[in-house]
């Protein structure tokens, strides 16, 4: 009683296992070592420990690390626990490690080191399933399907113009984990618990051993912020986002026959033999709803904190974990399923004029004609009620203009507006669905992808 060192305090109690965060920190103990490694070098260099120190605190360090986390002592958390572990090694001296330093700063450099690979890894991710639709936009320039508006029949477009679609999506997606990266790519150590320190650290130079952009200047900023975690959250729950319509899209498809999923990316019924079903994209679609759970645990958590430190950041880090996990999984799982999926020319084609989808094909030309585009609307919608047939459209031209339909345009050139090729094929506006059009945005996504 009454010596109040820090393994007394923590040294039991009810809420122990509550306090501890050592069996979640598992995930920043490589991170933790290549902190104090680089807090111990800069202290050596700036002579606030002897070198001789240093070094004993480097060997200890070495052996904990090929030890692993699970060997570390008991600790509230892993940094508590690798400094016992330093001690326990080389004795007192170990203690020279926490010089100039606080867990806040120490902590907070861990998560963005190690969310920094993380991130990395689901932009690689991205990177896959983007080339993945690329590929599938080269295959399948010419191959017309269906386009889809409140999923009905809309207009005619082609598989690529549909890939494309999502590859540009998932781009700016690209985009955002890089914004997100940036932002966490600076190092926040030597803010100490928040109010810096009277010795002579240079800040700098633990920043650049750490492979750290810069650092966070200012230390209570430095201690506190967690909005790193929100931009990467943030980032992964757009991604996820996109996953899910890409599925759901997948998912549609396959029920009617526009798709075959691989097997590998299909599941079977226990009980009904004739099932393949298409599980692995709903899982993909449901983890729009994990990571929107990650980016409100987030918010939740971070929400009306006040300078500096709270122990609620302990709670923080593990919605960042658990999206970007979960989200960098189901993107590379998207990309095997894109990858692998079958298109089904032939009915894709068929199903590609179903539901009148060139009626509107039908009314620009009618407007370029000279008709008001509404007047020509008219037609073509007085035309689907009755079928959508030649003789129904010529039909609804004499009983809404004065004039027969072949002022405008001939039975030949009606026929050909109604095949969903020609249609898509004059679609050919820039980012439009014409091949030619495809071509010119399968060159933004090739260089694109190359500098990504
Ligand atoms: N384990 C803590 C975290 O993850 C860091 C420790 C700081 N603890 C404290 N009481 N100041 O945020």
């Amino acid at each position: 009683a009454g010596t109040a060192v820090r393994g007394d305090r923590f040294s039991g109690g009810p809420a122990r296992e509550f306090l501890s965060s050592l069996a979640a920190d598992e995930r920043i103990f490589e991170a933790d070592i290549a902190v104090d490694r680089a807090h111990v070098v800069m202290l050596a260099e700036q002579g606030i420990i002897e070198r001789s120190e240093a070094s004993e605190i480097l060997t200890a360090l070495e052996a904990i690390a090929l030890d692993g986390h699970n060997s570390l002592p008991d600790g509230e958390d892993v940094h508590e626990a690798i400094e016992s572990a330093v001690i326990e090694q080389v004795g007192p001296v170990g203690g020279k490690m926490h010089t100039a330093r606080s867990r806040n700063d120490e902590v907070a450099t861990c998560l963005r080191y190690r969310l920094r690979e993380d991130l990395l890894d689901s932009v690689s991710a991205t990177l896959a399933l983007r080339s993945a639709l690329e590929n599938v936009a080269r295959e399948h320039g010419d191959t017309v399907m269906p386009g889809f508006t409140h999923l009905q029949p809309a207009q005619p477009t082609t598989v690529a113009h549909w890939a494309l679609s999502y590859e540009r999506a998932i781009a700016r997606d690209t985009e955002r984990l890089l914004a997100a990266y940036d932002r966490t790519n600076r190092s926040p150590l030597g803010g100490a618990a928040f109010a810096g320190t009277p010795f002579p650290i240079d800040r700098e130079r633990t920043a650049e051993l750490l492979g750290f952009a810069g650092i966070v200047e200012n230390s209570m900023d430095a201690a506190s912020a967690r909005d790193f975690l929100l931009d990467s959250t943030a980032a992964l729950a757009g991604l996820a986002t996109h996953l899910s319509g890409l599925a759901e899209d997948l998912i549609v498809f396959a029920n009617k026959g526009y798709v075959d999923l691989s097997n590998e990316y299909a599941s079977t019924s226990s009980i009904m033999p004739q099932k393949k079903n298409p599980d692995t994209l709903e899982l993909v679609r449901a983890t729009a709803g994990t990571a929107s759970a990650g980016l409100d645990g987030l918010l939740t958590t971070l929400k009306g904190l006040p300078r500096a430190y709270n122990i609620d950041l302990q709670r923080a880090s593990g919605h960042a974990w658990s999206t970007v996990d979960a989200v960098t999984e189901a993107t590379d799982v998207a990309a095997g399923a894109v990858a692998s999926t079958a298109w089904n020319d032939s009915l894709l084609a068929d199903a590609a004029g179903e539901g009148f989808t060139t009626a509107t094909a039908v009314a620009d030309r009618l407007a370029m004609c000279g008709l008001p585009f509404r007047t020509a609307h008219a037609i073509l919608a007085e035309a689907a009620q009755h079928g959508g047939s030649v003789d129904a459209i010529e039909a609804a031209a004499a009983d809404v203009l004065d004039e027969p339909l072949e002022t405008y345009l001939t039975r030949e050139e009606l026929r050909a507006l109604l095949d969903p090729v020609h249609s898509v094929e004059n679609r050919d506006s820039r980012g439009g669905p014409a091949p030619s059009a495809v071509a010119a945005q399968l060159d933004i996504t090739a260089d694109a992808l190359d500098v990504d």
